[in-house]
């Protein structure tokens, strides 16, 4: 069975929705660990409780972004790690470490990329007033938010949204769309041609 790792740093409710598909049978993989950057992150509380492994891996404690990496590879090492899943981590992952997991590492973004990239992709969109933007899984490459796309959803931003109830609804949607990405990486079902990612049928 292909054991998942999720990196996250914060609030941790795409783990959640994870974790439940993991439970439910819908996902079948084991959900052995997680890697956060974090402390304070109500993340780590949500896998306690779940009795799921938890890597606290700290870029403060290391001198170098090389050293920081090669801790928490150890850990992917020691639970051999199938697919790393990134839910919120706040960090960069060096060429190096991608290079490493390549083609096993997946991100999800609040956005239809490639637009609005970066940190700030739900407020960036409802800024620009754009009326459809949405969520996107992707396979993570060297470049931020650029990878092959694995799904992509629409959300709507009607003239009644806020900032607020959009982060809601995109949100809820990452919450479908992260485990039905997911669940397809582990059914072996994700073949990638450059930078197309061709799903294939049962
Ligand atoms: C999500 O919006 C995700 O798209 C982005 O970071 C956020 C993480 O939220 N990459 P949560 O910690 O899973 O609640």
């Amino acid at each position: 069975m292909i054991k998942i790792a999720i990196f996250a740093s914060g609030r941790g409710s795409n783990f959640n929705a994870i974790a439940k598909a993991v439970k439910s049978g819908l996902i079948k993989a084991r959900l052995a660990l997680l890697v956060c950057d974090n402390p304070e992150a109500l993340v780590i509380r949500k896998a306690e409780r779940m009795g799921i492994k938890v890597a606290l891996v700290q870029r403060k404690d290391f001198t170098s972004k090389k050293d920081f990496e090669t801790r928490i590879i150890a850990h992917l090492k020691a639970q051999d790690i199938g697919l790393i899943v990134l839910a919120g981590f706040m960090r960069i992952l060096s060429a190096r470490f991608v290079g490493k997991y390549k083609n096993r590492i997946i991100n999800i973004h609040p956005s239809v990329l490639p637009s609005f990239k970066g940190t700030e992709g739900i407020r960036d969109a409802y800024d620009y007033g754009i009326k459809i933007t949405g969520v996107t899984v992707h396979f993570v490459d060297q470049e931020m938010d650029h990878g092959p796309i694995i799904l992509q959803a629409p959300v709507m931003i009607d003239e009644s949204d806020t900032l607020v109830s959009l982060e809601e609804k995109i949100h809820k949607q990452e919450h479908k769309l992260y485990p039905e990405a997911i669940k397809l990486f582990i059914e072996g079902r994700l073949k990638i041609k450059g930078r197309k990612v061709k799903i294939l049928t049962r």
